[in-house]
């Protein structure tokens, strides 16, 4: 009935013939009984509708997607990456990568720090597709991590597609013509331009915008004031009274490569932390940790050994995730090994009465864990003053704690960390005027409401609705507990790949999340992190800062999790705009009628015709 009710007027019979014998043929078969499916509609419907609008075909082939100019802001390994991936998954795609730095590596360009280097091998801590056999040491430094990237960005053409020095300060969504205008400053010449870009992708990094405290007096100290970040190639530490404040990962590095070389060193730690000594059992240490020459040789001679290696070594990154969980046995057992660690190392210290105030009320893995190799040994070092108490004010030779206690040094280091609420540095215009930082801000008397969430909201940690054509790239909600920080971005930006692909393909003018799809993912996450010790009492960058608060600065789940997720994009959970004029989602698309393949006679049109051994069902038809 529907089916001929809707009949427009104009078509041609034979399209109402068939119509009519496909409903008369399954009604009369369906149990013998001819239902009023079959019946002829009444005379006064047949030629009323005007549903139907005559539309002319766009004269386009299916398979000839449309040019896409798309922005990614930041040439960290996020930025590196995208700028390697998006080019190979996205046919005619025209990229800009704008880096405010004068080289790619973000992190690993910015962060020079005696003893920076990463956490977790080396051999997991890279791309999965452009493996370096080589790594010097097992936890890298800084400098050899910087130069993979620098390499691997030369070696995919990342540095054609980039404009160094250029920052970014600002994206506003043009309504009329479904475009981002982004404007940039070139940091060398201070010219500033607008760019166009039909989809912009973010990869400005978590701690990329350090931050100092903001103490009292903090300009009128007359020393050396940085942040960990911001390190001064110049300073001698030899001989000088030093501050290090913080004990996160950057400040447990500085510590413990800083004190040896110091003649004192002032350790303000106002929170206690769990100090580990490895992740997933590879044991970091202070002093370098060389592989072997022959070692190296063989990996370089014989990849598919290298391989094989590498997989098994990896593997163990990817395990654990009941650690994550409340009251798990493996929680509670990482609770006593750290404890009888920490203890033993205080022993050996002879300052074992520390103990107490060291071990943190919150469980380990409720901040991110930091192995800390000669941490211990330094705060308890004879020369350094582990201080817990408060700080009141900075003044012009030191530092006053809230005691009235006032210790002089020459240079103040602050590894305090970085802004981690996960708002972009830079204003965030959307369609209907709203900022992006106001709507994600806590800060606002009218959070909570359902216009202003008040923390990153987004569907699954990748976009944000009404905030059309704009994905964040290791963004809120990224990357899951497991895994390695490269992997997960590489699988991300094969997702925004997907979507890329099928706004180019399909002419999909703007797509985002709808609200229903972003509440679903943020009362999921909400579930989630509630079985998890992460929401216990603890400030960590997984929750802005915000002991206790809501976490949005992990996936919830493992790293295998998210990887599940975002294999098969769930399209329903979209909202779409299309190319089409008059709004058709398939004018566009379809195009003529033809594909370009066929037309080109050289083209392989029975691709699909193999070796019937070669033939896979699983992949049969998925290309
Ligand atoms: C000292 C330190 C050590 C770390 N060690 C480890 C480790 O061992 N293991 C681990 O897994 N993770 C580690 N991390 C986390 C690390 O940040 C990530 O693993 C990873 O490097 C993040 O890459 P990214 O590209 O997302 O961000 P980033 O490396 O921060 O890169 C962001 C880039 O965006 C650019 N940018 C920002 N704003 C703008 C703008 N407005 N315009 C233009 N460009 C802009 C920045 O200049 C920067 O180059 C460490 C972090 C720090 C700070
Ligand atoms: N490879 C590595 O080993 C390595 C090295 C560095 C960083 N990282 C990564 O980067 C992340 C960030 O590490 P991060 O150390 O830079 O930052 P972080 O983990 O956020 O730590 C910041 C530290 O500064 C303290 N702090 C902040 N503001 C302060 C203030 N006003 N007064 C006193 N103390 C203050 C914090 O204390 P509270 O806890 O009390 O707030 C905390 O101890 C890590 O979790 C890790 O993922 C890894």
């Amino acid at each position: 009935m529907t089916a001929k009710k809707s009949t427009p007027e104009k078509r041609g019979s034979a399209f109402s013939e068939t119509l009519d014998a496909t409903a008369t043929r399954s009604a009369s078969t369906a149990n013998g009984n001819v239902s009023k499916y079959s019946e002829p509609p009444p005379p006064q419907q047949q030629h009323q509708t005007p549903r139907f609008r005559e539309l002319e075909l766009e004269q386009r082939y299916i398979d000839e997607p449309r040019k896409l100019r798309v922005v990614v802001i930041g040439a960290g390994l996020a930025g590196v990456i995208a700028g390697t991936l998006l080019p190979a998954k996205v046919p005619n795609i025209e990229l800009t990568i704008f880096e405010k730095n004068a080289d790619v590596g973000g992190t690993w360009f910015e962060n020079k720090y005696p003893g920076v280097r990463c956490d977790i091998p080396a051999h997991v801590y890279q791309t999965s597709f452009e493996p370096n056999t080589q790594w010097s040491e097992e936890f890298a430094q800084g400098a050899e991590i910087r130069e993979y990237w620098q390499k691997l960005a030369q070696k995919y053409g990342v540095y054609d597609r980039l404009k160094l020095s250029h920052n970014v300060t600002g994206l506003d969504w043009d309504a009329e013509d479904s475009v981002w205008k982004i404007d940039v400053v070139d940091l060398q010449t201070g010219r500033q331009f607008t760019q166009t870009a039909d989809f912009v992708l973010t990869a400005v990094g978590r701690f990329n915008a350090w931050k100092l405290p903001d103490y009292p007096g903090l300009d009128e100290f007359e020393g050396l004031l940085r942040h960990t970040s911001n390190w001064d190639p110049e300073f001698d530490p030899a001989g000088k009274r030093v501050a290090i404040i913080g004990n996160g990962a950057s400040g447990i590095q500085v510590v413990s490569h800083l004190h040896k070389k110091v003649a004192h060193l002032d350790h303000y730690a106002r929170s206690p932390t769990w100090i580990a000594d490895s992740f997933a059992g590879d044991k970091t240490s202070l002093e370098p940790k060389p592989y072997p020459e022959e070692l190296r040789q063989r990996f370089a001679e014989d990849p598919a050994a290298y391989t094989a290696w590498r997989k098994a070594f990896e593997d163990k990154y990817w395990r654990g995730f009941e650690t994550w969980l409340r009251n798990s046995d493996r929680n509670n057992d990482a609770r006593v090994a750290l404890t009888e660690s920490m203890k033993q190392r205080l022993l050996q210290s002879n300052r074992p009465e520390l103990l107490e105030t060291l071990i943190p009320e919150f469980s380990p893995h409720c901040r991110r864990l930091t192995p800390g190799p000669g941490y211990i040994e330094a705060i308890t070092a004879e020369k350094t003053d582990y201080i817990q108490t408060r700080i009141a004010r900075f003044t012009k030779t030191g530092i006053e704690t809230v005691d009235g206690r006032h210790r002089e040094v020459d240079a103040i280091f602050c590894a305090t960390g970085a802004n981690v609420d996960m708002i972009q540095p830079f204003p965030i215009r959307g369609p209907d005027g709203a900022l992006l930082s106001d709507l994600w801000s806590s800060g606002r008397p009218d959070q909570g409401g359902d216009d202003h969430p008040g923390f990153p909201y987004t569907y699954l940690g990748a976009a944000t609705p009404g905030f059309p054509n704009l994905f964040f790239v290791h963004g809120p909600n990224a990357a899951g507990r497991s895994g390695s920080v490269p992997h997960s971005v590489e699988v991300q930006v094969s997702f925004f790949a997907r979507c890329l692909r099928k706004a180019a393909r399909e002419g999909v003018r703007t797509l985002q999340p709808s609200r229903r799809a972003a509440d679903d993912f943020v009362e999921y996450c909400d579930a989630f992190f509630r079985s998890t010790v992460l929401t216990e009492d603890c400030s960590s960058w997984y929750n802005g800062g915000r002991p206790g608060g809501r976490i949005h600065g992990l996936w919830p789940g493992s790293g295998a999790h998210v990887e599940t997720v975002l294999r098969e994009p769930r399209w329903e959970d979209w909202e779409y705009t299309y190319l089409n004029r008059d709004g058709n989602r398939l004018m566009w698309y379809f195009g003529n009628g033809q594909t370009r393949r066929e037309e080109d006679l050289t083209s392989d049109m029975t691709r699909y015709v193999r070796d019937p051994a070669e033939i896979d069902l699983r992949t049969l038809h998925d290309w």
